[in-house]
């Protein structure tokens, strides 16, 4: 399909943190440039890329094609942005050329998992530029800073922070937007807490079904990362931001899906030990059962605070019906009083660079506070 337009506007790009989701945009930027600027009229232009060591840029030209695939490939191998060769490429440490002179229009895209990037963040922010984030970090700390990066929709996209492509932060936004009073979110935002309570629910044991989920590539290298459930919260203090409540990670009460003892342990022995969990899930699945529940390790907020536990949910009930590793945001609200349900996919990094373009699409279609402002001074001297 054609975008109907006779130009094509060109969009500088800059990604910090070429690692599994950076590589996955910088190839989908080279693979689908005739799609978006057949369909939208847009050139996104990568004019820097910055790893922990290094920022290369080539500013309004852009990096080549080639360019692109050499970054990718170096960074694939586990190389660094300082065995990038090209001699047309300006290096800096790390992203200092985006923060001393970004280029008019520039989008930042944040797929780093550092809190060192919120400073640069924030200025690209003061001085017009605008951002995307894969990056939770910078979303999770001060409330100040939460409200500053995402304050104008102008400036910021941060809907891949929580279960990936799937489109939750999008709706919060719209739903606050028409001034709708939400009362509670809940749901599951870990993948690899779907995967293991729907196994334990079909008969498997604990055991068995963590360690599938490592083979399948579902969990954090150390798995105790996901059962420790700090992901889940740091998701949901966004999720509760984004909703307009003014909370902070204290507030998020997580109850490890692990007895306390277990958390201690170094992860060879953890693992051993793992089977010495399994009747524990057997008795508490069955139990449940009985009743028509199911177990769920997931996540419940309220204006004023939140809890991410093991919850018995109604084996009918949204969350009960959940599938295999999906993730499932439901909203309570004015509007919607019969909760509005999304589920899907909510992890890897395809799925997360999908949700990066479709962010930077809409940015390169709204128009920043200086150009309205531009906008209405044109119109008064008219
Ligand atoms: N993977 C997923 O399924 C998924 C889903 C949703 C959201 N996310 C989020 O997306 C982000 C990226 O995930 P990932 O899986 O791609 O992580 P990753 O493979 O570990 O890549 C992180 C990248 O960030 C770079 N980096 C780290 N600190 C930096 C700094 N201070 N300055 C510049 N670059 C820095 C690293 O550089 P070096 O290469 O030099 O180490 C690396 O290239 C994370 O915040 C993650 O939570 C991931």
């Amino acid at each position: 399909m054609s975008s109907g337009r006779d130009s094509t506007r060109v969009v500088p790009v800059a990604v910090i943190g070429p690692g599994r989701v950076g590589r996955e945009l910088l190839h989908r930027l080279i693979k689908d440039d005739a799609y978006y600027r057949s369909r939208y009229g847009l050139e996104f232009r990568v004019t820097s890329v910055c790893d922990s060591t290094q920022g290369i840029s080539r500013p309004v030209d852009g990096f080549r094609k080639e360019d692109l695939e050499s970054i990718i490939a170096i960074k694939r191998e586990g190389g660094s942005l300082t065995d990038f060769s090209r001699e047309s490429a300006i290096r800096t440490p790390s992203f200092e050329s985006i923060a001393q002179q970004a280029e008019p229009g520039l989008i930042a895209i944040d797929c780093t998992a550092s809190e060192e990037t919120t400073p640069l963040l924030l200025k690209l922010i003061k001085t017009g530029g605008r951002v995307v984030l894969a990056n939770k970090k910078p979303l999770v700390g001060e409330l100040s800073v939460f409200k500053q990066l995402t304050a104008s929709p102008a400036a910021c996209r941060w809907e891949t922070t929580v279960a990936s492509c799937l489109p939750i932060i999008s709706i919060l936004n719209r739903m606050t937007a028409s001034g709708d009073h939400i009362a509670s979110i809940s749901g599951v935002l870990s993948g690899t807490m779907s995967y293991l309570m729907t196994q334990i629910e079909q008969g498997e044991r604990f055991s068995e079904s963590l360690q599938r989920a490592m083979k399948l590539g579902y969990t954090e290298p150390d798995p105790r990362e996901d059962l420790l459930g700090h992901d889940q919260a740091r998701k949901a203090l966004i999720l509760a931001r984004t909703a307009g409540w003014d909370l902070d990670l204290s507030k998020i009460k997580v109850v490890p899906l692990l007895p306390g003892p277990f958390c201690e342990l170094g992860r060879a022995e953890f693992l051993q030990r793992l089977p010495e969990l399994d009747r524990g899930f057997l008795e508490k699945t069955r139990e449940c059962g009985q009743e028509g529940a199911v177990l769920r390790h997931g996540v419940e907020i309220t204006p004023d605070r939140g809890t991410v536990e093991l919850m018995e949910v109604a084996s009918q009930s949204p969350i009960g019906r959940l599938l295999n590793n999906n993730n499932l945001v439901q909203v309570e609200s004015r509007t919607f009083s019969n909760p509005l349900v999304v589920q899907g996919r909510g992890a890897g990094a395809a799925a997360t660079a999908a949700g990066n373009l479709s962010d930077l699409v809409e940015l390169a279609f709204t128009r920043s506070e200086d150009q309205l402002q531009e906008q209405d001074r044109q119109g008064k001297n008219a």
